[in-house]
């Protein structure tokens, strides 16, 4: 949620700035601006999206920040966009996150200073005004201001006249790029990924200073060593490499993605999984509850990962939308793993979820595709879900890869725990060596779906239901097609139609049924028909044609085992693609939305 890149040591910064921001417009784009700094300050700034800012130029820059906005205080106005600068016009801040005490801030410093937007933002350049008055320099300037700031930020300052860049940051995520011959920062490595691999994550509390030379880190005033890590992805993984959106890239990477997932995991000797990480195998068999925090479309993956762990690896299960999370004060910390999954590792509530969890004592496990993210720095263990980067704002490879990387545990809780027959192990095995290639067949027949989705994409609502793990399959692709096409879209079990929302089906309402294997599909045909006797066209993801035999459209997929929904979500996250693209909407940036929600 929003984005902040800065670049010092380069002739060139305006541009890189620009492009930089351009990388992290998927993390908000509501609003943009960019300053450069030398002997003076430049500013640039727009309220709309990225290409429409105009790189400011500047003989003496030697330093710039830029940030790409998805509001919370204040509308998307040129005045709201970053950088905020102060009363002088020399002092130049962004800043991601929330300052919670910003209204006491304002009221205090408005008797010497003048306000202009209405950010909480705006606090930070003037509180560091005050510091520079005092003829300190531009580090210790923010290193005072921000011990008046409440809240999590990740911030970026500059100032006419002072060397470099100071970045701070608390609970937002903010690193370093070691460029040859520049140093850059950024909300995350897209930010400068074609510049440098070679990136350095603050943790919370620290504050750097970067100059053209150097990088000093220092946290409680003490200077401290972070390891330098190299990405694992370069610039040509994050660009969209042919492909007219990313999310369609993305949906066309899922194979590889899944291929990351689980390679060298399955060993084919011992008919077992090694998922690197170190849970004790006592611990793993006194487990008496498994909670799963999580949010969004990670919050499906979390119930999918519900049915396979009570079902085959004998453990109480609870799915919890971390924003509602709180630890049952009844269950046995001890005994209670809390599974926190969340593809950025930055999800506020999330994070927040995770922290209640660990204070009450239990037990901490992330699942996230980010290296380095908060999240891996505060759960007790990681696994990585390894899908590669995800620019588009709509979910799609790493939501596989997240119920793979479920599957990968399942066996092994089932293994450990003693409850997963070894036929069942070899099957789930089976299952996830056949996913890639069942997911290729799949996208081979893209023009299919493209064809059905324009015969559907004027309805007036879309309805998907699904039983077991083809519930949170229906809810997921329902949350695909709203937030891409602004269609009205709900994801229902199966049997619940009757209870309710039959009411809202018509002949302009299609039903998605899901009836894939482990599905209960056999029972979803009623609801079918149900549905079928009120005149809604039905819409059929099966790899049984028998069980179709009277529905209007049918998407065969390969049979694939227990992971089966898994291949009708492909196909149902390329719907959605299509029929949002029939549209024309921004399927990259979905209106209101970001991909980091790093607020709560
Ligand atoms: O990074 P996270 O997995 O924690 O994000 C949680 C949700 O914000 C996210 O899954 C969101 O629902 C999707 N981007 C929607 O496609």
């Amino acid at each position: 949620m929003c984005g902040i890149v800065g670049c010092v040591g380069s002739d060139d910064t305006g541009r890189i700035v620009h492009q930089g921001l351009e990388n992290l417009e998927y993390r908000g784009y509501d609003s943009a601006g960019i300053a450069l700094t030398g002997e003076t300050l430049t500013l640039a700034k727009t309220a709309g999206q990225v290409d429409e800012l105009t790189a400011p130029r500047s003989a003496d820059a030697t330093a710039g920040i830029g940030h790409t906005r998805w509001s919370t205080h204040g509308e998307p106005t040129e005045t709201n966009a970053h950088p905020h600068t102060d009363c002088t016009g020399e002092v130049a801040v962004v800043h991601n996150g929330i300052i919670e005490n910003y209204d006491a801030l304002k009221t205090e410093l408005s008797e010497q200073h003048v306000f202009r937007s209405e950010t909480d933002t705006e606090v930070i350049p003037h509180l560091v005004e005050e510091q520079l008055a005092d003829d300190v320099s531009l580090l210790s300037a923010v290193q005072r201001a921000t011990q008046r700031l409440d809240g999590s930020y990740a911030i970026a300052a500059t100032a006419a006249g002072h060397d470099g860049i100071v970045v701070a940051r608390e609970d937002s995520p903010l690193l370093i790029g070691h460029g040859d011959d520049a140093t850059f920062i950024g909300s995350d490595a897209t930010a400068f990924v074609e510049h440098t691999d070679r990136v350095t994550y603050l943790e919370s509390g620290d504050i750097a200073h970067l100059t053209a030379d150097d990088v000093t880190i220092y946290n409680g005033g003490e200077s401290v060593d972070r390891p330098t890590d190299t990405l694992d992805w370069d610039a040509e993984a994050a660009g969209k490499s042919g492909y007219e959106h990313y999310m369609l890239k993305e949906i066309h990477e899922q194979p590889r993605a899944l291929r990351q997932t689980i390679s060298g995991r399955i060993d084919d000797l011992a008919i077992d999984v090694d998922l690197d990480v170190d849970l004790p195998t006592e611990y793993l068999q006194s487990v008496e509850e498994v909670q799963i925090v999580a949010c969004g479309t990670s919050y499906h993956a979390g119930l999918y990962a519900k049915e396979l762990l009570e079902t085959y690896a004998g453990v109480r299960v609870t799915v919890h939308i971390a924003s509602e999370y709180e630890f049952n004060g009844e269950r046995d910390p001890w005994r209670t793993l809390v599974l926190a999954i969340t593809q950025s590792g930055e999800t506020a509530d999330t994070l927040s979820a995770l922290r209640e969890a660990a204070g009450a004592g239990a037990r901490t496990l992330a699942l996230t595709n980010t290296l380095g993210s908060t999240v891996t720095r505060e759960a007790d263990d990681t696994i990585f879900i390894r899908a590669g980067p995800e620019i588009g704002v709509a979910a799609t490879k790493t939501f596989v890869s997240q119920v793979a990387t479920a599957t990968l545990l399942t066996v092994h809780l089932g293994q450990v725990r003693g409850t997963l027959s070894s036929q069942a192990t070899t099957e789930f095995l089976e299952s996830l060596r056949d996913l890639p290639g069942a997911v290729q067949q799949v996208l081979d027949r893209e023009p299919t779906i493209e064809r059905a989705a324009e015969t559907y994409a004027d309805s007036e609502a879309f309805f998907y239901i699904g039983r077991r793990t083809g519930y949170p399959v229906a809810l997921e692709s329902a949350l695909k097609l709203k937030e891409i096409s602004y269609d009205h879209a709900e994801g229902f079990a199966a049997g619940e139609l009757k209870h309710g929302p039959l009411a809202l089906v018509t002949p302009e309402t299609p039903v998605i049924a899901i009836l894939t294997d482990g599905t209960a599909a056999e029972k979803t045909v009623h609801n079918v028909k149900e549905v079928e006797s009120r005149g809604a066209p039905v819409v059929g993801v099966t790899s049984e044609p028998t069980l179709t035999t009277d529905v209007d459209t049918v998407f065969e997929i390969p049979a694939c085992g227990p992971l089966e929904p898994v291949v009708a979500n492909v196909v149902l996250q390329l719907f959605a693609y299509h029929v949002a693209n029939e549209k024309g909407r921004s399927i990259d940036k979905p209106r209101n939305l970001a991909k980091s929600v790093t607020v709560e």
